[in-house]
């Protein structure tokens, strides 16, 4: 069974980062380098990035659980426009193809129209071919593309996709 719920802090943050630490370095590997995935976990998903997230940025994250099992994760930040921004989107390998992700999709579309959102926007690497996908398959529209320098020599190369509530 499906639980989706707002993650509390420590321990749970913890369990989220080592699953995030996982999961990036299953699904990245043939979209960019080991380098460059070991520096985006540190800088994005390490457990004081997410707590800076948390704590300064606005982000909420939100853990998927099948029963007792942390399978997924997500990140969600309301912008202080009229956008919901959908910043990560994951889930373990051996959880996919199930119909979990409409569930956390459908979780995500919920809380941005409780927060009076009209939109919810991400960005997805554009060699990440299932995920993309995936999101037009939720309706989700390409509105953009965006090369991000993000330091040490490295860049994300992504769409910008956006969905209408
Ligand atoms: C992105 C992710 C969460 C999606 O979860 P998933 O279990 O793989 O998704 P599903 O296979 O359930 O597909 C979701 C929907 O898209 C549809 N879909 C999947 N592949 C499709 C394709 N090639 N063409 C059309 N529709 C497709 C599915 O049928 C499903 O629709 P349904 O729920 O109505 O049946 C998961 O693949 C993941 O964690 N990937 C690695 C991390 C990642 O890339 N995250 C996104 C970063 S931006």
């Amino acid at each position: 069974m499906i639980n989706i719920k707002k993650v509390k802090y420590y321990p749970e943050l913890r369990k989220v980062a080592e699953l995030a630490n996982e999961i990036w370095h299953e699904c990245f590997t043939e979209i960019i380098s080991l380098g460059q995935i070991d520096y985006m976990i540190e800088k994005f998903q390490s457990l004081d990035s997410m707590t800076n997230q948390i704590e300064n940025q606005n982000y909420m994250y939100i853990a998927v659980y099948d029963d007792d099992d942390l399978c997924g994760y997500m990140a969600v930040k309301p912008e202080n426009d009229e956008r919901f921004f959908l910043s990560k989107f994951y889930l373990r390998n051996d959880k996919r193809g199930k119909g979990t992700a409409s569930e956390m999709m459908r979780y995500v579309f919920d809380m941005a129209e409780k927060a009076g959102k009209k939109s919810v926007y991400l960005t997805v690497n554009k060699h990440n071919s299932h995920a993309i996908s995936v999101y037009k398959k939720f309706g989700y529209e390409i509105i953009d593309s965006v090369v991000t320098d993000i330091g040490s020599g490295y860049v994300m190369d992504d769409y910008i996709f956006s969905y209408t509530l």
